[in-house]
C-alpha cells in the first residue's frame, strides 16, 4: 500500500510532527513554527456551541418504506406509492443535560427524523412523548431554565423544577409521563417517537387534514428504574444503537398517523392544537402508513450527528404546520439556532443537504459553496457560478429557477375576531393526566409517586402544597399518595 503523506491543512508535506523548532536544544520556540501554530489554532476551534437543549444525542441513517398510499390526503411525493423508499436520518437525544451528561437521565428523549424526500427535506422534530409541558412558547426559556442546573451551584435543582410545575398546571400531563416508569428508556431502540404536535396534510382538491405522527418501536418498550441505572456507562444508549446497527440488527418503528378532518377539529371537545393533550385513540385510531428502519451508522460523529440540523419548518408540498402555538414558534426558533450553532450555510453540509436539486437566489456567507459539501445537487456558489442572482429575471431558458406550480396549501380559516393574547390558564389540564394515572397498575402508580416524591420532598412547603393540590385535581388518590409520600 502506498504511503499517505502527512500534510498541513494547505496540503504541504510535513517533515516532523513530533518536535517543535527551538532556538537551541533547550531554548525557546521560534516564530517559524507555523505548523505548530496551525495545529494549536485549529484545536482551539474544534468545538461548535452545543445545542441549548437536546445537546446529548445519537444519530443514524435509515429508510422509510411506505406501505399505505396517502394520495387521498396529500400531494407529498414520498407518501404516494406503496413500496416507495425515502432515506432518513434520525437523531435521538436527552433534553436537559449537556453533551457530557448521561444517556440515562429521567428526561424526555428527542426523536428527530429527517426525511430526504424528492421534494426537499421534511423533518419531524418530535419526542418520545405524545404531549409536552407547555402549550405557549413564551414559557419555553423559563421552563428550560427551571429544569437545567442551578446557576450558582451548577447542580440539579429540584426546588426550581417543581416550583415551575407548581405554577403551571399545563405541565401536569407531561410531568406524570416523565415521572412514571416510562421516564427512563432503557435504550433509544426501545421507545416510541411522536410528532407530539398536530401537523397537516393537504391534497390536490385543496382539502386539509390535521395529523399526528406516531413511530411505534418494533423492539417494544424497555425502561429502567433509577436504581437500575446505577453503575451503567453514561454512553450506554449510544453504544447500544451503534452496536446494533453495526451487527445488522436494524431497529425499526411502525409509522402510524392519527387523522382528523377540519370539520372534526371544529367540533371536537379537545383543542386539537393544544400540545399538552392527546387525541384518544378511541376517537382517532392509529393508521399504519409505513416502516422506518435504521440501517447505517454515521462515519463521523461530529460531521454528521453533531452538525445535523432539524427544523420543524422543513416542510414539503402536501405537508404543513398547524396553528399549535408551540409549533408556530418552533418554525422560527430552529433555523435561527442552526445559523448560530452551525452557520448560515448549514444546509450545504452532507447530513443536511437535500437529496434533490436545490435552486435559489441565496448567495455567499461563511463556507459558501464548498464542492465537497455541496456535491452536484446543491446550487451553492460553486455550481451557481455566474448565474442569475436575483428574482424575477428573464433567464428561465438558461436554467434560472422559477417558482413551482404545485397545489398550494389551502387557506387557513381563522376563529375569533382579534389578534390579542388569549389566556388559557383555566383550561382542563387535569382530566388527561388523571386518565393516565387511572390506567396504571399498582406497581406503576407506586413508581410514579415515589419518583415525584424524590424531587418534591426537596422543594419548600409552599411548592409541595401547591403540587399536591394540582395533582389531586387530576385524581384524588394520586394526590393523597403523593402527599403521604412526602410527609
Ligand atoms: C417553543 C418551544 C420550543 C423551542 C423554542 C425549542 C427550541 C429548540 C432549540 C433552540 C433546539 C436546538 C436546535 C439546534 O441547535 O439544532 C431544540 C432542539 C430540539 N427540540 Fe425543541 N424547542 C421547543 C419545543 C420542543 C418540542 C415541543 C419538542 C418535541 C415535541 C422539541 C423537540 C426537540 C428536539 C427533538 C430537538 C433536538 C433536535 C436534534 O436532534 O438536533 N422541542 N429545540
Amino acid at each position: 500500500m502506498s504511503k499517505t503523506t502527512l500534510t498541513t491543512s494547505a496540503g504541504a508535506p510535513v517533515i516532523d510532527d513530533n518536535n517543535s523548532i527551538s532556538a537551541g536544544e533547550r531554548g525557546p520556540l521560534t516564530f517559524d513554527n507555523h505548523y505548530l501554530f496551525e495545529k494549536l489554532a485549529h484545536f482551539n476551534r474544534e468545538r461548535i456551541p452545543e445545542r441549548v437543549v437536546h445537546a446529548r444525542g445519537s444519530g443514524a441513517y435509515g429508510t422509510f418504506t411506505l406501505n399505505k398510499s396517502l394520495s387521498d390526503y396529500t400531494i407529498a411525493d414520498f407518501l404516494q406509492n406503496v413500496g416507495d423508499k425515502t432515506e432518513v436520518f434520525l437523531r435521538f437525544s436527552t433534553v436537559g443535560g449537556g453533551q457530557d451528561s448521561s444517556d440515562y437521565a429521567r428526561d424526555p428523549r428527542g426523536f428527530a427524523v429527517k426525511f430526504y424526500t424528492s421534494q426537499g427535506n421534511f423533518d419531524v422534530v418530535g419526542n418520545n412523548t405524545p404531549v409536552f409541558f407547555l402549550n405557549d412558547p413564551i414559557k419555553f426559556p423559563d421552563f428550560i431554565h427551571s429544569q437545567k442546573k442551578n446557576p450558582r451551584t451548577n447542580l440539579p435543582d429540584p426546588q426550581a423544577i417543581f416550583e415551575f410545575w407548581a405554577n403551571h398546571p399545563q405541565s401536569l400531563h407531561q410531568m406524570t409521563i416523565l415521572m412514571s416508569d416510562r421516564g427512563i428508556p432503557a435504550s433509544y431502540r426501545h421507545m416510541h417517537g411522536f410528532s407530539s404536535h398536530t401537523l397537516s396534510l393537504w391534497n390536490d382538491k385543496g382539502e386539509r387534514y390535521w395529523v399526528k405522527w406516531h413511530f411505534k418501536s418494533n423492539q417494544g418498550i424497555k425502561t429502567l428504574t433509577e436504581k437500575e441505572t446505577e453503575g451503567l456507562a453514561p454512553f450506554g444508549a449510544q453504544q447500544d444503537l451503534v452496536e446494533s446497527i453495526d451487527k445488522g440488527d436494524f431497529p425499526s418503528w411502525s409509522v402510524k398517523l392519527q387523522i382528523m378532518t377540519e370539520e372534526q377539529a371544529q367540533n371536537y371537545h379537545i383543542n386539537p392544537f393544544d400540545l399538552t393533550k392527546i387525541w384518544p385513540h378511541s376517537d382517532f385510531p392509529l393508521i399504519e402508513i409505513g416502516q422506518l428502519e435504521l440501517n447505517r451508522n454515521v462515519e463521523n460523529y461530529f460531521a454528521e450527528t453533531e452538525q445535523s440540523a432539524f427544523a420543524p419548518s422543513n416542510l414539503v408540498p402536501g405537508v404543513g404546520a398547524s396553528p399549535d402555538k408551540m409549533l408556530q414558534a418552533r418554525l422560527l426558533a430552529y433555523q435561527d439556532a442552526h445559523r448560530y450553532r452551525v452557520g448560515v450555510n448549514h444546509n450545504q453540509l452532507p447530513v443536511n443537504r437535500p437529496r434533490c436539486p436545490v435552486n435559489h437566489y441565496q448567495r455567499d456567507g461563511a463556507m459558501a459553496g464548498c464542492p465537497m459539501n455541496g456535491g452536484s445537487s446543491v446550487q451553492a456558489n460553486w455550481v451557481q457560478g455566474g448565474g442569475a442572482n436575483f428574482y424575477p429575471n428573464d433567464r428561465a431558458a438558461q436554467g434560472a429557477p422559477d417558482v413551482s406550480n404545485h397545489t398550494p396549501e389551502p387557506p387557513l380559516a381563522l376563529a375569533g375576531s382579534a389578534a390579542t393574547r388569549y389566556d388559557q390558564s383555566d383550561a382542563d389540564y387535569y382530566s388527561q393526566a388523571g386518565d393516565l394515572y387511572r390506567l396504571m397498575s399498582e406497581d406503576q402508580k407506586n413508581q410514579l409517586v415515589n419518583n415525584i416524591a424524590g424531587g418534591l420532598s426537596q422543594a419548600d412547603s409552599s411548592v409541595q402544597e401547591r403540587m399536591v393540590a394540582l395533582i389531586s385535581k387530576c385524581d384524588s388518590d394520586y394526590g393523597s399518595r403523593v402527599k403521604a409520600a412526602i410527609s
